[in-house]
């Protein structure tokens, strides 16, 4: 904005100002009139342009709300109509004031500061501004800013002439190039909270430090990262594997911390967005009947068949499984492609002459030289018939030669064109062969965006004008995302979900099949000689597991929990339990060797999981999230997750929304505990980034609602864990202590004895950071997971005991 602009404006606004005070009192009242004068403002002075400015002025309420911004909407106008006074008295400082100081100036005014904030904050407005054309209120609704409708600030104009006094101000914070520039922002921004104390990890020398494993911990992760993973993705076994470790229920978890509803409507937003209808791809023991016959007339049909699934739940190996054991009967009546995306290295600009070179290949692989004269012939015979009746049909009798010129000059223009070139050799398979052309897509939301849509476009094409079915395999944001987008819209897609199968015989099948493969590999000699005494010691050790996840069900709790129906991640954690240096494995081989067998305890199990590489607990590091972290200087805080948590959970349960709760609601019940809106929504963060919240995908642009659904995860910690010394062990290092003489107290140490006095410590502590918030019938008691901790150091402390004697 030039100075011209500015002047510009001033002129403006004084010649507005002069035509107000003009009129007498009566029309002053009138709506017209203030609706004139808040035109005015908002197009001569501020400079919205009238086309981003959108008014909602509805009939027999007493207000009007202008939406200003295009395409970003940016400010939310609440204009009163006639007569409303807001009673901001004419010598109220005009400027920065805290807005509860505001609302109290008249309930007129409270009720439009209220009304303008829900309205904001329900559409991710940040600016919010309360008027009834010459009195002006102005504050931030929305989170970017971090300032609370409630203990924010505000910026108040009490009558026109103030605005003329502090034009420059008003024109700053409110017009167009000011709100864009986020003026108000800054003129409003409050003194940020005091930052809290450093972690004791800060003060180690080394953090997290990487943990040496001894001898027998190396082989076992070496054998173990071998047979538990890269091993049985051999092409060789892949059938076997499929046979053998394919799990599918159709049950819900019965470990699940969360409720079924929760559970069961994991993937209802597809759904809700249009109604669009979804079935379970495959039952416990077949595909969908729908499914087989989709895939038969998707063809017909001319749309993609989705593959839904949450991220690790199994799609690809859905499809794998559908390829090889599921559908192989037709599969083999068919030609199969299968472009996985996640496994190609970098991509080549072209995505579509990539798509269509792997196709390709894959057809030469089976058999279908898209080169090879004879076949190309074939396809082409229509239009090689076409030469000989043509001009240069004489040709092939008086100089045959120059006839076969032609004809190669014909064949090599379709060449040329790979992708007709393709689509025509694929209509010929598929009727000379009677085979079917199936065509898999997968892996594709594991690339960015725009890769994605090019990539829709292409699937979309490839089902609308091919002689193909094709499959897309999708998690449910990137699903929501291009339907919104548009990328997803060309045809109703049929949509199939992947639902989970239960870790626990997940977990089972793969041991067995580990613990197969290792006796099959030994006595095939794959296990150089040298090796053989650690393969013997990994057989036992995964013998130990497999056994230990039968009997203890805790175990299974955890990973299903944790794992919360991520397959890849519930199969890594039994991985990292294998040759972790922080299990004791000398002494399970020892107990098992002297007693025939063992049960590894689940806080053995979670110590590997907490710890994973590192000597200290790294939140970054660990699959595990801290529930005690903090962003500012206030104990209290140590509790804003689990209570966020609790409520969302019980909320949820009750609500009818699949388990999602409202933004607001959380505010409202985290500010009615004397929260700052900082401190909520960096809790909501930091659960959503350790995935213990999970949000709902946007159904449609304009949807700007925040939803919050708790997870397993979330659910697992605050009910289970967060009462268990070896979780609350491995908080500590990264837990702020805002009271200076515990933090002396509390160091690093190793011995079991002083880290069950450092976490006594610990918990006093917290009992006294609890101790303000508490209250009658909250949905989480601190209180509680305290006890849980006292007596679960009282048990370690006897055992120890007990062992010494
Ligand atoms: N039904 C199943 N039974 C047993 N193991 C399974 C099953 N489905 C998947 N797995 C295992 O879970 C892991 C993740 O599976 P997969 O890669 O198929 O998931 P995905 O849904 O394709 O994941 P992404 O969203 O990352 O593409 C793999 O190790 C796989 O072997
Ligand atoms: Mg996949």
């Amino acid at each position: 904005m030039t100075i011209e602009d500015y002047q510009r404006a001033v002129d403006q606004f004084e010649s507005i100002r002069q035509w107000w005070s003009a009129q007498d009192e009566t029309d002053q009242n009138e709506a017209t009139t203030r609706f004139r004068l808040i035109d005015d403002l908002l197009t001569r002075v501020l400079e919205w342009p009238p086309e981003h400015i959108v008014c909602e002025d509805s009939l027999g309420r007493t207000f009007a709300d202008y939406v200003l911004g295009s395409p970003t909407r940016r400010v939310v106008v609440e204009a009163k109509r006639e007569g409303v006074n807001f009673a901001i008295p004419l010598t109220a400082e005009s400027g920065v004031m805290s807005l509860r100081d505001a609302r109290r100036f008249s309930p007129e005014l409270a009720a439009a500061i209220d009304q303008v904030a829900r309205y904001a904050t329900d559409r991710g407005i940040a600016v919010a501004v309360a008027t009834n054309g010459h009195q002006f209120v102005a504050f931030l609704a929305s989170r970017q800013d971090g300032v609370a409708p409630a203990d924010g600030k505000a910026l108040l104009f009490s009558s026109l002439d103030a605005v003329s006094s502090q034009f420059a101000l008003f024109w700053e914070c409110l017009s167009r190039g000011g709100v864009e520039a986020n003026a108000l922002a800054r003129v409003l921004a409050a003194s940020p909270p005091p930052p809290p104390p450093a972690k004791l990890s800060t003060r180690l020398r080394l953090y997290p430090g990487f943990r040496t494993r001894n001898r027998l911990q190396t082989d076992l992760k070496v054998l173990g990262d071998l047979f538990l993973t890269d091993y049985l993705a051999a092409p060789e076994i892949e059938e076997l594997f499929l046979r053998e470790c394919y799990s599918t229920s159709d049950t819900l978890s019965e470990y699940a911390t969360v409720s079924r509803e929760v559970l069961e409507a994991r993937y209802s937003a597809a759904q809700d967005a249009d109604g669009a209808e979804l079935q379970a791809a495959r039952g416990t023991d077949a595909i969908n009947p729908e499914l087989a016959r989709d895939v038969l007339t998707a063809s017909l049909g001319r749309r993609p068949l989705i593959l839904l699934g949450d991220v690790g739940v199994g799609k690809t190996t859905f499809i794998r499984h559908f390829i090889r054991i599921d559908a192989r009967e037709l599969m083999e009546r068919s030609i199969v492609l299968h472009i996985n995306f996640g496994d190609e290295p970098a991509l080549a600009s072209d995505l579509n002459a990539y798509v269509i070179d792997r196709l390709q290949e894959q057809l030469a692989d089976a058999g279908f030289d898209l080169e090879d004269d004879k076949l190309l012939r074939q396809v082409y015979s229509h239009d090689l018939n076409r030469l000989t009746r043509g001009i240069y049909g004489g040709l092939r009798k008086s100089d045959p030669k120059a006839y076969a010129l032609r004809e190669l000059g014909l064949l090599e223009k379709k060449l040329a064109e790979p992708d007709k070139h393709l689509q025509a050799m694929l209509r010929h398979i598929a009727k000379s062969k009677k085979q079917q052309i199936i065509i898999f897509l997968d892996n594709i939301d594991q690339r960015d965006f725009e890769f994605q849509e090019e990539v829709f476009l292409i699937g979309q094409s490839l089902a609308a004008t091919w002689p193909a079915t094709v499959f897309l395999s999708l998690r449910p944001e990137t699903f929501n995302r291009s339907r919104v987008h548009g990328s997803l819209t060309a045809y109703q897609p049929r949509i199939f979900t992947i639902a989970p199968p239960a870790a626990k015989t997940v977990i089972d099948k793969r041991l067995a099949f580990s613990i197969a493969q290792l006796g099959v590999a030994s006595e095939s000699e794959v296990i150089p000689p040298t090796l053989e005494a650690q393969a013997a010691a990994l057989t036992t050790y995964l013998g130990i597991l497999r056994n230990s996840f039968s009997i203890n069900n805790e175990l299974i709790e955890a990973v299903d929990n944790l794992g919360g129906g991520n397959l890849r991640a519930t199969l890594d954690f039994v991985n990292t339990f294998v040759g972790s240096g922080h299990v004791d494995t000398v002494k399970i081989f020892g107990i098992h060797a002297d007693d025939g067998r063992y049960r590894v305890a689940l806080h053995e199990f979670l110590r590997a999981l907490l710890f994973g590489d590192y000597e200290h607990y790294s939140p970054a590091a660990s699959p595990i999230p801290n529930l005690l972290d903090i962003s500012s200087d206030d104990g209290r805080e140590h509790f804003i997750v689990p209570l966020i948590l609790a409520h969302v959970e019980r909320i949820g349960e009750v609500g009818s929304h699949d388990g999602y709760v409202d933004v607001h609601d959380i505010h409202d019940a985290m500010q009615g505990m004397g929260f700052r809106v900082e401190q909520i929504e960096s809790a909501l963060e930091r659960a959503v980034n350790g995935k213990l919240l999970s949000h709902q995908p946007r159904a449609a642009p304009t949807d700007s609602r925040r939803l919050y659904r708790i997870t397993t995860v979330g659910a697992y910690l605050w009910t289970k864990l967060l009462g268990r010394f070896t979780y609350l062990d491995a908080m500590i290092v990264d837990t702020p202590i805002v009271d200076p003489s515990r933090r002396r107290e509390i160091k690093d140490c190793r011995a079991i004895a002083d880290r069950l006095d450092r976490a006594e410590i610990f918990q006093k502590y917290l009992d006294d950071c609890w101790d303000p918030i508490w209250a009658e019938g909250q949905a989480f008691d601190w209180m509680s997971a305290s006890t849980s901790l006292q007596r679960d150091v009282g048990t370690i402390r006897r055992s120890i005991k007990l062992n010494n004697l």
